[in-house]
């Protein structure tokens, strides 16, 4: 099915109603249109006495309409009688037109708010690893960018597709009543001028594609530019990032206009047929006209329908080539609808344990890609217990507690809560259970009430106390409005040990059975460190923690300490054990102690 298609169906059915009501008013509308041609005549032939027989045949219905208008002798006194009939009627088309394209757009619009919605509800439920492939700045394209591409087809162009259509089919059954003959000839040449236009699509179509993706670049660019303002400025490298920002910004204006010249061609091409066409029908109206068939005005007005009739054609060829980008931007759009996650739950997910006794890593390996990072981990942490994971950089420690919260699952092997494989648990309630701190904080453009409740309705009360177990309430209270203080994303006004702090607030508030802490206080200084630290031993009270620290001084406390090298654990005792066993820790608590 066509993206387009697919658009129609799926989802602008629902406003189906809207949108048909719209294509009526059009049709009223634009029937307007035949009734101005035959005022038109009427004028032609009365006043200026151009008429007599045989003129134009009329639809018995219009003759009948035809009987409520004044007689010749009261149009032929008034000379304003016409022109104010046609004026009349062109008002009344006008507003029925807007009324019409009102209603198509209301549809086409609530569609597209559909679509947005659907589309981020999507992104949000892909793997983490999506995201690896798919970078913000193209999500951001697509989820913003494709969006409103595909809402200018649902809006404007649907209606003026409507609009153009209905205007055609009105123009045609006038010629077909006055000569069907020639209606049935221009039905004929008429598709025939469509037919190179469409070859045209799937070239617009392929540099449509191409341009999007010079977007995502940019997009892309632009995100990584504004957030590493710092690093921009430090090295002062604005020319730098100014001259990379111009090479993409040219390459979008080039692939841009390459799609406009192929777009452009199909206008030359429509003007030329026109001509031709027209020519033909002067030739044709002189030898009818000259033979007696037709009269003057017949014939004049019959021209006029004619154009009338070319016009929705060459409008409906320029917005099929429009079409062709809003196919494009459907199909960046499906490609993200139609990708599903891989770590799903069970269609019927046992219930996390409240308070799980046991968390087991059982013959653990895996492989990003080709690189095989764990080979074979075997690991036990029981309810209370602080587990401290140690190794090299690069060893695996943030791989192996991420497969804790199902961000990848195990190449083989199984990771089990209480014995229950976890993927037997809805991955939302798992990572409920779950509390997370690592070294980056991230903050939302929120205040900090807002960002220690994190999406949950916590009374004031609840905040405060989490805060004050973090270490955070003294700080917090000090800012400029309490915890009303609005925050920056990146939370820029606070130090590095207020954001952790932050952070450890918001894990505590959640108060999760397993905590991970994955390099919490690494990029601290030992000040902030040391009131992160406490905040970090209330947070870890009674839970079971899992934590990896890259200042060795922090975890001899911990019941156990686990070394991971070569994607195995190699050792596994406390802070004496292994010290005096000297092996891989001994190794890195030296290293770190003698700097
Ligand atoms: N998302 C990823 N895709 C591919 N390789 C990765 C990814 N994340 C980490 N790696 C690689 O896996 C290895 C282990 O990384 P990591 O678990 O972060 O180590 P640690 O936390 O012990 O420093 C590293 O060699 C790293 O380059
Ligand atoms: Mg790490």
């Amino acid at each position: 099915m066509s993206p387009i298609r697919r658009f129609f169906r799926n989802h602008l059915r629902p406003y189906l109603i809207s949108g048909i009501g719209g294509a009526v008013l059009f049709t009223i509308g634009n029937s307007f249109q035949a009734f101005m041609l035959l005022a038109l005549k009427l004028m032609f032939d009365v006043q200026f006495h151009m008429g007599g027989s045989p003129g134009i045949t009329l639809p018995g219905t219009v003759q009948k309409l035809l009987r409520f208008l004044p007689s010749p002798e009261v149009i032929q006194q008034s000379a304003l009688l016409i022109p104010g009939i046609i004026a009349a009627l062109f008002i009344l088309r006008g507003l029925l037109l807007y009324l019409g394209s009102l209603l198509v757009a209301r549809a086409g619009m609530k569609a597209v708010r559909d679509l947005r919605e659907q589309l981020f509800d999507r992104v949000l439920v892909q793997d983490p690893s999506y995201f690896q492939w798919h970078p913000v700045g193209e999500l951001m394209n697509r989820v913003l960018g494709d969006v409103q591409v595909v809402q200018q087809l649902a809006s404007g162009q649907v209606a003026d597709i409507l609009k153009q259509i209905s205007m055609a089919v009105v123009m045609l059954v006038f010629i077909f009543r006055t000569d069907w003959r020639l209606a049935c000839f221009l039905l004929l040449v008429f598709p025939m001028v469509v037919l190179p236009v469409r070859h045209l699509a799937k070239a617009i179509r392929r540099q449509g594609h191409k341009a999007q993706g010079g977007v995502d670049i940019l997009l892309q660019r632009l995100k990584e530019v504004l957030s590493n303002m710092r690093v921009v400025k430090a090295f002062a490298r604005e020319d730098y990032e100014s001259g990379r920002f111009r090479t993409q910004s040219h390459q979008i204006y080039r692939m841009g206009l390459r799609v406009v010249r192929i777009q452009s061609i199909s206008s030359p091409i429509m003007e030329s047929v026109g001509g031709l066409l027209l020519a033909g029908l002067a030739v044709y109206g002189s030898i009818q006209i000259r033979s007696g068939a037709i009269t003057g005005s017949g014939f004049l007005v019959f021209l006029l329908a004619i154009y009338q009739l070319y016009d929705p054609i060459r409008v409906l060829t320029r917005i099929f080539g429009e079409m062709q980008l809003s196919t494009v931007a459907l199909e960046r759009i499906f490609d993200i609808l139609d990708t599903s996650p891989t770590i799903v739950g069970p269609e019927h997910p046992e219930p996390v344990p409240a308070q799980p006794a046991r968390l087991a890593f059982e013959g653990i390996r895996f492989t990003y890609g080709q690189h095989e990072v764990l080979r074979g981990v075997d690991l036990v942490v029981n309810r209370g217990e602080t587990v401290a994971l140690v190794g090299g950089s690069g060893g695996g420690k943030t791989t192996l507690v991420n497969l804790v919260l199902r961000f990848f699952d195990p190449t083989s092997g199984r990771i089990t809560l209480d014995g229950i494989d976890i993927r037997r648990f809805d991955p939302k309630d798992l990572r409920r259970r779950i509390g997370m701190v690592t070294q980056e904080t991230l903050l939302f453009m929120d205040t900090v009430h807002d960002n220690i409740a994190y999406g949950i309705a916590a009374s004031r009360e609840a905040v405060v106390q989490a805060a004050m177990k973090a270490h955070a309430h003294e700080f917090i209270v000090s800012l400029r409005q309490g915890y009303d203080t609005p925050l920056a994303e990146t939370g820029s006004s606070l130090s590095g040990g207020q954001r952790q702090r932050i952070a450890i607030a918001r894990a505590l508030l959640q108060d999760p059975p397993i905590l991970i802490l994955d390099e919490a206080t690494s990029a601290l200084d030992t000040e902030s460190e040391r009131a992160v630290q406490a905040a970090l031993e209330e947070l870890m009270k009674d839970r079971t923690t899992l934590v990896i620290a890259h200042r060795l001084s922090t975890i001899q406390r911990a019941t156990r300490i686990c070394a991971l090298k070569h994607g195995c654990i190699a050792e596994v005792g406390t802070h004496e054990q292994l010290l005096t066993c000297g092996g891989e820790y001994a190794r890195l608590y030296h290293l770190q102690f003698q700097a």
